[in-house]
């Protein structure tokens, strides 16, 4: 199946683009700095799915991750819930700048694809 190739110059920090791969909604999120510094200073032992922010991005500044609820599918809403990241209507499920879950039903963090960043950072390939 194809890979997708995405642009990233054209999105500002603090915004989140929607594309769609295989299928599924990908979220990407160029992180601001106060994103980064809020996903790193979680005391990751105290989360329902411990992953630490590094090993869930491969640059600080993106964040891409598919946009379905682990709970039962929902695709969740950009800037929105108690941690300015994603918020899942469907139950209330609350997800951080990270993707990670923190409040809410959802039994997982939403989920990191496989990627690569082509051309010094100016595009990534799903
Ligand atoms: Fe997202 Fe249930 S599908 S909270």
């Amino acid at each position: 199946m194809a890979n997708l190739e995405v642009d990233l110059s054209n999105i500002q920090a603090g915004q989140t683009v929607t594309v769609k791969w295989r299928g599924k909604p990908v979220f990407i999120r160029h992180r601001t700095k106060a994103d980064i510094k809020s996903a790193e200073e979680v005391d990751v032992s105290k989360l329902r799915d411990p992953q630490p922010d590094s090993v869930r991005v491969k640059d600080p500044n993106w964040l891409i991750v598919l946009g379905v609820c682990t709970h039962l599918g929902c695709v969740p809403l950009n800037n929105a819930g108690d941690y300015n990241a994603w918020f899942c209507p469907c139950h209330g499920s609350h997800y951080d700048s990270s993707g990670r879950i923190r409040k809410g039903p959802a039994p997982y963090n939403l989920e990191v694809p496989d990627y690569v960043f082509m051309e010094d950072g100016a595009k990534v390939l799903i």
